[in-house]
């Protein structure tokens, strides 16, 4: 069921990402889905923010849980047409500008494919890009952890432990100030990331799975083995045998422990 969602406030150009608007509505069912049946009103750029987001979806079919006050639920409208980089590939680099917006607050945040922003491997933020019924039109959306405590939070013995800035900094954070310090950075990781090969050397350097046995549970099947990285596609790699090496376009990832990266 679609939730009421009230008229938005509306920002000058330049208050959203790359010269767009900021969108700021009470309450919205899911800022991914109200961006992509609006995708008319809105220009490249444009960010539209939920102080309220009731019904968040994330990966997989997953919901997404955002106390209203403690977390920073967005969406940013792009055209992926004016980056270098493929459209797929935009989540990827959308991770690595939140990971550039938390050093702000000298966090050291890390990325975990396929998108995911973590820190001391706990998940903080996620990213859902979806594709708009126009080419030109793709739409990505954010969830950060803000002011979440541990009661917000699945017990870190689950499977995906997760934390939040205050967690990690002993701070309560001002929600507007924190969007405006990872749209910072969001634009910074654009334009480090000008070529395919920028974005993986990037992504190399933040890459949380780097020398990790892995599980990753894809169409209902597990598959385990070295992580080897992303490729220029921006696909996981595996090595799952002696000289295997298999692609993955999604799925489930875990770690299974830690190798050295000479083994
Ligand atoms: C994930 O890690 O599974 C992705 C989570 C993405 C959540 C954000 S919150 C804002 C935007 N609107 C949604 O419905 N989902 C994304």
């Amino acid at each position: 069921m679609q939730s009421f969602s009230a008229s938005p406030i509306i920002g000058p150009p330049g208050s959203g990402f790359n010269g767009g608007r900021l969108w700021v509505f009470p309450e919205l069912d899911s800022t991914n889905s109200w961006a992509l049946t609006h995708l008319e009103d809105l220009q490249p750029g444009d960010l539209v923010r939920a102080i309220h987001q009731t019904s968040g979806r994330g990966r997989l079919d997953r919901t997404w849980i955002a106390p209203p006050g403690r977390s920073l639920t967005f969406s940013i409208l792009l055209d992926p047409t004016q980056f270098p980089v493929a459209p797929p590939l935009l989540g990827q680099v959308a991770a690595l500008g939140i990971v550039q917006g938390l050093a702000a607050w000298n966090l050291p945040a890390r990325v975990k494919w396929p998108n995911d922003v973590l820190i001391s491997n706990r998940k903080i933020a996620g990213l859902l890009l979806e594709f708009g019924s126009r080419p030109d039109r793709l739409v990505l959306g954010i969830g950060l952890n803000v002011n979440l405590t541990h009661a917000d939070l699945p017990p870190a013995q689950l499977r995906r432990p997760a934390t939040s800035l205050q967690l990690e900094t002993g701070q309560t954070f001002e929600l507007e100030a924190v969007l405006q310090t990872l749209v910072r950075g969001l634009e910074s990781a654009a334009r480090q990331c000008a070529s395919p090969a920028d974005l993986r050397s990037a992504w190399s350097e933040k890459d949380a799975l780097r020398d990790q046995l892995l599980q990753i549970e894809t169409s209902g099947e597990i598959v385990s083995g070295r992580y080897l990285g992303i490729n220029p596609e921006g696909q996981l790699l595996l090595e799952t045998g002696e000289g295997i090496q298999q692609n993955f376009w999604s799925g489930d990832v875990e770690r299974v422990r830690h190798i050295s990266s000479d083994a």
